[in-house]
């Protein structure tokens, strides 16, 4: 079997604003109906990919692709409107002296009925078939967003480019409307680039996500695999708070307060950071000065006082001292755990959720 043709592909994409490389040789592909999320934070370069994608920009180097065929190098250009891709953005701005069948209406071509019969399943599917002959401003929010949805797939894009789509809208009314619009998208069999600075919204919406930081893709792969085997410690960041402890490398093996951990292929003397997330520290009440035995899962419990618990709703944090060093230490409980400052407690860490990286860089 050949290997599908992708959607979209673009490759090694290059532009600069007074001489700065705001995209870096961006590669990227996507295949019909997956949903790819760019993620990355404020100015890296999302925005950007995306115009050029769009073909509002045109890009300094670099090819763009969608189902095989040429669509823009540095010398050839299918305009914008030609490249069958749907746009959504935060901003979404529909027209307010349009109703609301005008404004999914607005980009068809083609016989009259047709287009008719095309908006109203669209306004079924999203739900506001009563709404019809509505104006905008007699629209909440989040009806307004279904709307811009069904405008930008009513001309069936091969492609929907999304920036930021729903962060204008509050926080309980976005998690529906996130699901029901991947929903949707789903079963147009659109494909979708996402561009997102929320690690949760990628996590959710994204078949895979590609990880961008000043210009360039970090990291790409599906959201498991970026939470769990993050390509260094500032992608393990991005989504959780962090646990660092640093430690000088020895024949492989790097001590810590936690024993030892495996640095392999990193030389003698070099500096590494162990990197973990609060929720994958264990905690163990102090039994006449003594915590719990070493296992190989857990390695070596480290002595340590609680500094400060806090609720957070759903889980509570814990700040830890730990004896060895007087290091400041997170960890996440599930629940109601709020022991008392100064209580005198055990940590470990699960080995199989450390990262090791080299220091720096
Ligand atoms: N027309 C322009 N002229 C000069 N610099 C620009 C222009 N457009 C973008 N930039 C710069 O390029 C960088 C990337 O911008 P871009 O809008 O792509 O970032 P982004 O990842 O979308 O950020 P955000 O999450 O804040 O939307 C930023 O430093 C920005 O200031
Ligand atoms: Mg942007």
């Amino acid at each position: 079997m050949t290997a599908p043709v992708p959607r979209l592909e673009i490759r090694n994409i290059v532009r600069s604003y007074e001489g700065r490389r705001v995209v870096d040789d961006v590669s990227l592909s996507i295949l019909p109906g997956h949903v790819i999320c760019l993620l990355g934070p404020s100015g890296c370069g999302k925005s950007t990919t995306l115009r050029m994608i769009a073909g509002v920009e045109m890009q300094d180097a670099g090819t763009i692709h969608v189902d095989g065929q040429l669509v823009c190098d540095t010398v050839f250009r299918v305009p914008p409107e030609r490249r069958s891709i749907g746009l959504m953005f935060q901003d979404f701005a529909l027209f307010p002296h349009l109703s609301v069948a005008e404004n999914v209406a607005f980009g068809l071509r083609g016989p009259k009925p047709e287009q008719r019969a095309r908006v109203a399943a669209l306004l079924e599917r999203v739900g506001l078939s009563h709404h019809i002959d509505a104006y905008p401003h007699e629209l909440s929010g989040g009806e307004q967003q279904r709307v811009a949805l069904a405008r930008a797939l009513a001309p069936r894009p091969r492609i929907m480019l999304m920036d930021e789509p729903f962060s204008g809208l509050d926080n309980r009314l976005r998690d529906g409307i996130r699901d029901e619009t991947l929903a949707v998208l789903k079963e147009e069999g659109t494909s979708v680039l996402l561009v997102t600075h929320e690690p949760e919204e990628a996590m959710r919406m994204a078949d895979e996500i590609a990880l961008m930081r000043d210009g360039r893709i970090v990291q790409r792969g599906a959201p498991y695999n970026i939470y769990n085997a993050p390509a260094d410690k500032a992608a393990v960041a991005f989504f959780s708070d962090i646990n660092v402890l640093t430690g000088t490398v020895r024949g492989a093996l790097t001590e810590t307060p936690f024993g030892q951990f495996l640095a392999p292929g990193l030389p003698d003397g070099a500096r590494v950071d162990i990197v973990f997330r609060p929720q994958h520290v264990g905690i163990d009440f102090d039994r006449a000065g003594r915590g719990p035995n070493p296992t190989a899962l857990q390695g070596t419990p480290a002595r340590a006082v609680v500094e400060r618990a806090r609720f957070m709703g759903s889980e509570s944090l814990v700040e830890f001292r730990l004896d060895h060093d007087g290091q400041v230490l997170k960890a996440t409980v599930p629940n109601v755990f709020l022991p008392k400052t100064g209580t005198p407690m055990w940590l470990s860490v699960r080995r199989d959720r450390c990262f090791v990286f080299p220091s720096g860089g």
